[in-house]
């Protein structure tokens, strides 16, 4: 019987969306059950800079915060067999959407703002979420963003994958169950 990385190929998976639906969970816990690296692209730039990504927006500015996640898209999808997760902003610039559906899958997650909203506001209160402020109107600044973004998100996407009151595991087994549909149609 094939193991589960035999159903997939050795394109990257790179998981989107907006921030607090879980990118980096479904991320680790992907990499775990396939064995394949996890990049965080948040991450790269907190190594590139040595600061962490509320710094780096703090200090530098969001358009430089951009063009340094560009740089990270850009070295991720010059390789093969990862599984990535993004910033929520990563579809804001077309090169970096272009980037990742060429070197791989693209997986949308999606959740109700009010979820997301809960799931930041631990972050939120630590000073990592530089785009949510004193948080008065987090579920608001949510909203607005997942509208902001929505259409990009799904151009974006090959697969959308609901999060709202599922927990980690049966997300990530969803996202593989659609991955393996997606290449089993291609081969
Ligand atoms: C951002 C999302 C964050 C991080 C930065 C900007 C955004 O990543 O890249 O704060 O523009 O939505 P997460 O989605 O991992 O929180």
């Amino acid at each position: 019987m094939n193991g589960p990385e035999e159903l997939l190929d050795d394109g990257n998976i790179a998981l989107i969306g907006p921030m607090g639906v879980g990118k980096s969970s479904i991320a680790r816990l992907l990499g775990a059950w396939l064995d394949r690296q996890v990049v965080d692209t948040d991450e790269l730039i907190e190594q590139a800079t040595g600061l962490p990504v509320a710094e780096v927006f703090a200090t530098r500015g969001e358009p430089a915060f951009r063009t340094l996640e560009a740089d990270a898209i850009t070295a991720v999808a010059e390789r093969r067999g990862l599984v990535v997760a993004t910033g929520g902003g990563v579809v804001l610039q077309p090169a970096n959407v272009a980037a990742l559906r060429g070197s791989g899958h693209v997986v949308l997650l999606l959740a109700d703002p009010a979820e997301l909203a809960r799931r930041v506001e631990p972050g939120r209160r630590a000073g990592r979420r530089p785009l949510l402020g004193d948080g008065r109107d987090s579920l608001a600044r949510l909203s607005a963003l997942l509208e902001e973004r929505r259409a990009r998100y799904e151009a974006a996407a090959h697969v959308t994958v609901e999060v709202t009151g599922r927990p980690v595991e049966l997300v990530a087994a969803e996202v593989l169950r659609a991955l393996e549909d997606r290449v089993a149609g291609a081969r």
